[in-house]
């Protein structure tokens, strides 16, 4: 049967934030490209179906990265000494305006697709920009990869060099429709609605994005919260509303019963905003590489968690520097600690566990029921061989995991699926 197959190694998934299950030796099933569970002995009823034997290796899911920008790769681990508003203009806005240059775009998009492959990530949250053919070149490259993923064609009409801005609201949302109706067609590449941020789009572009939204049932993705002088301006543009999510909100683009909203960054967000995010599902996606480069600052993941609020991890290339969802979940860890010791002493680091977690669960959840090795989950895996990594310690299957988490790379791959469908690896350079 075709995405069927039984993998034998130590199989390792969140069971919740705080435990962690593994099974040492143990058999992940999956058919028709859903899990079936985790055993320790092969049921009879599987044992038709074909068998990788990973031995020794590690089984873990597939990691899920919430908010990336595909046109910035290029420069990623550059330009690195500004903040936000000023690394727009000097890095970020020059460099996306050569995508209106097809073969440009081509040659960019093709290295990003190929290392975003060869990468922990299984699906992702893109940003493309402002340009309708680009953005439909890296859809379609994202379509052969096999990855699954929702891109979105940049809307900005406002506040941007000539070189990049929109000629107009009317004409972005007229590119916006080309964009969707034609990648309409493909199968794991979806459209997703992106206003690059409210400072980038007018109220007649969010007016007519909502229209668009609600005439398509497509999600949203932006960003919000992220800088003191981002925050400042919204105020300035927008004093009709009451808060940065507000903006958002007020054009109904902010999360609802029927479509979900992913906010990138979300470092300085009053309690106010924290109590509508709650109500609308939104999705945070913690950057904490980003945040840091930036000087951005430290977003409070752990007061998210205790509001109850979903959150997910995202490299936010290329003010993150890698696509590396590994490093993301050390970040996290690591930054909630100097939150901790010098901002708020109530709120206690994440655990490794804890960023395993919001890396699989808590981000797979945007996708679909992703993140576990549980009965009725996507089968989205990876397999790792970590042996490489020496040490003369004994370790169980849970320490090497949270070593290859600190120490490893994207070298530890060794196999890769996504529904089931292996992706094929290609060794190349990062
Ligand atoms: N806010 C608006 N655009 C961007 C972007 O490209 N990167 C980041 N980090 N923040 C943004
Ligand atoms: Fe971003």
């Amino acid at each position: 049967m075709k995405d069927s197959f039984v993998i034998r190694g130590n199989i390792i998934y969140s069971v919740d934030k705080d435990n962690l299950s593994v099974t040492e030796g143990g058999y992940a099933v999956c058919e028709d490209g859903i899990c079936r569970g985790v055993y320790r002995e092969l049921p009879d009823e599987f044992k038709e179906f074909d068998l990788i034997d990973c031995g020794d290796k590690l089984v873990i899911p597939g990691m899920y990265d919430l908010h990336a920008h595909a046109p910035q790769y290029a420069f990623r681990g550059l330009g690195m000494d500004l903040e936000l508003l000023d690394w727009l203009n000097s890095q970020a806005f020059p460099e996306e305006s050569k995508y209106r240059d097809e073969e440009y775009a081509r040659r960019a998009y093709r290295i990003f697709v190929e290392d975003l492959k060869n990468s922990f990530t299984c699906r992702a949250s893109i940003f493309a920009t402002a340009h309708t053919e680009a953005t439909k070149i890296l859809m379609s490259y994202l379509e052969e990869s096999g990855l699954k993923t929702y891109v979105g064609r940049v809307n900005m009409d406002r506040n941007a060099a000539d070189y990049l801005v929109e000629e107009s609201a009317e004409f972005s949302l007229r590119e916006t429709v080309k964009t969707i109706e034609e990648t309409a067609e493909l199968e794991n590449t979806k459209f997703i609605l992106t206003p690059r941020f409210i400072p980038s789009c007018t109220d007649e572009l969010m007016k007519g994005i909502s229209d668009i939204r609600k005439q398509y049932g497509l999600n949203v993705q932006s960003h919000l919260s992220e800088n003191f002088g981002e925050i400042d301006w919204v105020r300035e543009l927008c004093p009709w509303s009451d808060f940065y999510g507000d903006a958002y909100d007020r054009f109904g683009l902010f999360g609802g019963e029927d479509y979900k909203a992913i906010m990138a960054h979300c470092v300085h967000c009053s309690d106010e905003e924290i109590a509508l995010m709650k109500e609308r599902g939104v999705y945070v996606a913690h950057c904490p590489q980003s945040n840091t480069d930036l000087s951005s600052g430290i977003a409070p993941i752990r007061k998210y968690l205790n509001s109850g609020l979903k959150v997910g991890l995202g490299s936010d290339i290329a003010a993150g520097y890698t696509l590396d969802m590994f490093r993301t979940i050390v970040e996290t860890v690591q930054v909630s600690k100097l939150y901790w010791r010098l901002v708020d002493e109530s709120m206690r680091p994440v655990t490794v566990k804890e960023a395993f977690y919001l890396a699989t669960v808590g981000g797979g959840s945007f996708y679909g029921k992703l993140g576990r090795f549980e009965e009725g989950y996507e089968f989205d895996a990876l397999v790792l061989d970590d042996s490489s990594i020496r040490t003369s310690l004994e370790l169980n299957p849970g320490e090497r995991l949270e070593r290859a988490i600190y120490l490893g790379n994207t070298s530890l791959i060794i196999m890769k699926f996504v529904s089931g469908r292996e992706i094929s690896l290609e060794k190349s350079a990062q």
